[in-house]
């Protein structure tokens, strides 16, 4: 069984003691006070502080205790098996983390001329090359943040890319199936869409039926994930690519997770118009906590003059950046991107080289599929949809029968085996499962660690029947037990820093 440190650690700002220092910095020398002049006045009046900021004075022991003690409440992938569905957190090879801490690329500012930064933008516009040819696209944007900020500006893309042909009025609704991840419809209404969605058939893949009634001269395009969020690739693609092109409509490819396609198929081959890619699932770098991430996206050769600027361009001895995009839709994010992330990316694509891609792919879906077969026969889960159809990178189990029989719930299975000293599956997506269990083991599981995850889930069910209280009341050997996930996150009561928290406080203690 596992045991997590618990400690009663407080926040650094009621740590330490006034006056103490972690590190002395020197003075600075006669020369370079000369050379600078009088560096306070470099800080226009407005914009300097009155009194110096309230900070937590502590000596270096204290702060590395601090963390230390904190990091030991905390799992993450340097941890354990962390099987996430969709989400995929798999394992950051170091050697990414060493090539993007060299002071050469953590010392660059993004305010610098292009002719002292070529080496980066040199990486990164490799970087777009490789993701265009990895995903069969034209052109490739590292820019957004994230796998949904990738999603709004490929939504955006469809609406000037129609504004352009005179069509915007008229295409008004994006197509999403109901398996589809929730940032889709939320990132499609953003930009201004309805959202109309379409059912899954028996197989668990899009109902062609259901999509040919839905298409009309109204579909600005469909957003498609393929594999699909049930582990299953979308067979019909061709058809599917026929259906939206024929009415005049674009297909978005939700590539969040690229892992089980890596150089054996492309979205850009299937049809699709525009993809994101999460570089932080597929490419290294685990999103904890919600960042930080890219969602690079890419383009057809009939949406790239929309892309957002700058653009890096090279010219065969230089690279540069190009604003000069008049049917650019604008910038999306400061500067160019994540950089750090997206660094980590090439160099996790450099590294394995297309062999080693090649094998990403493979073993990403030998084994979800090894796991899947071993969880087929723990009593209690079932498999929903086409038993007999392989998955790719993920597959979803549906804990329904052993709710009927015990009352335990997904989510208490969920819990239960972080006592076993792994992280929880994802939960409840997607929504046409129900009591779903969506697990990825991720190419960088090893087979042991597979087959202790399948056992841990098999004692689970097993408790559910001989003493059910102990997984419905579990964890029991994590720092914190259940949160209150309302509180957590409802805004009365939802904290995001100690000071926000305070404020909180004293708030609701003054009624
Ligand atoms: C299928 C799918 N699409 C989109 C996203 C959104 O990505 P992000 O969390 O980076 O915004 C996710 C992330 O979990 C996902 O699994």
């Amino acid at each position: 069984m596992f045991r997590q440190a618990s400690w009663n650690e407080q926040v650094i700002f009621n740590l330490g003691r006034k006056g103490r220092r972690g590190h002395l910095l020197s003075e600075v020398e006669e020369e370079v006070k000369q050379a600078v002049g009088d560096a306070e006045a470099l800080i226009p009046k407005n914009m300097r502080r009155k009194s110096a900021p309230d900070l937590p004075e502590l000596s270096e022991v204290e702060v590395i205790r601090h963390f230390i003690r904190l990091s030991e409440m905390n799992y993450g992938v340097d941890s354990g098996f962390y099987p996430l569905g969709s989400c995929t957190m798999k394992y950051n090879p170091k050697i990414n983390e060493f090539l993007t801490h060299s002071p050469k690329l953590e010392m660059l500012h993004p305010y610098q001329d292009e002719t002292t930064v070529q080496g980066i933008l040199e990486a990164l516009y490799k970087l777009e090359r490789w993701l265009a040819e990895l995903t069969g696209m034209h052109e490739v944007c590292l820019q957004p943040a994230a796998g949904a900020h990738g999603e709004f500006l490929g939504t955006i893309l469809m609406r000037d890319y129609f504004k352009a042909s005179g069509e915007q009025a008229r295409r008004t609704e994006i197509i999403v199936p109901d398996s589809a991840h929730g940032t889709n419809p939320a990132s499609a209404a953003m930009a201004g869409f309805n959202v109309v969605v379409v059912p899954s058939d028996d197989s668990g893949c899009v109902n062609l039926g259901a999509l040919k009634a839905a298409v009309s001269e109204r579909t600005a395009g469909l957003m498609l994930t393929n594999p699909n969020t049930l582990g299953v690739f979308e067979n019909n693609i061709d058809e599917i690519a026929r259906i939206i092109h024929d009415a005049g409509g674009l297909l978005y490819y939700d590539g969040a997770n690229l892992n089980p396609l890596l150089c054996k198929a492309r979205p850009g081959d299937m049809g699709f118009d525009i993809v994101h890619i999460n570089v932080h699932k597929t490419f290294s770098t685990p999103h904890g906590g919600g960042g930080p991430g890219a969602g690079p996206v890419g383009v057809s050769d009939k949406l790239a003059k929309f892309l957002p600027v700058p653009r890096i361009v090279f010219d065969g001895k230089m690279y540069r950046l190009d604003y000069e995009r008049p049917h650019s839709i604008g910038k999306i994010r400061g500067f160019y991107g994540n950089v750090a992330v997206l660094l980590r990316a090439y160099a996790y694509i450099l590294s394995l080289g297309v062999e080693g891609l090649t094998e990403v792919a493979e073993v990403s879906v030998l084994n979800a599929n090894y796991l899947m077969r071993k969880l087929e026969k723990v009593k209690g889960l079932t498999l929903p949809y086409d038993g007999d159809q392989p998955r790719k990178h993920e597959c979803v189990f549906s804990a329904k029968p052993l709710k009927s029989e015990t009352g335990v719930a997904a989510v208490d299975i969920a819990k239960r085996l972080l006592d076993y000293g792994v992280h929880a599956p994802t939960m409840y997506f997607p929504l046409i499962v129900e009591e779903a269990l969506m697990i990825e083991p991720t190419e960088t599981a090893e087979k042991e660690e597979i087959d202790r995850f399948v056992d841990s889930l098999r004692m689970v069910c097993e408790e559910a029947r001989s003493n059910p209280k102990i997984v419905t009341g579990a964890p029991h050997n994590t720092a914190v037990t259940r949160l209150d996930e309302v509180k957590a996150s409802h805004p009365k009561t939802m904290a995001l820093s100690w000071k926000m928290h305070q404020k909180k406080r004293q708030e609701r203690e003054s009624g």
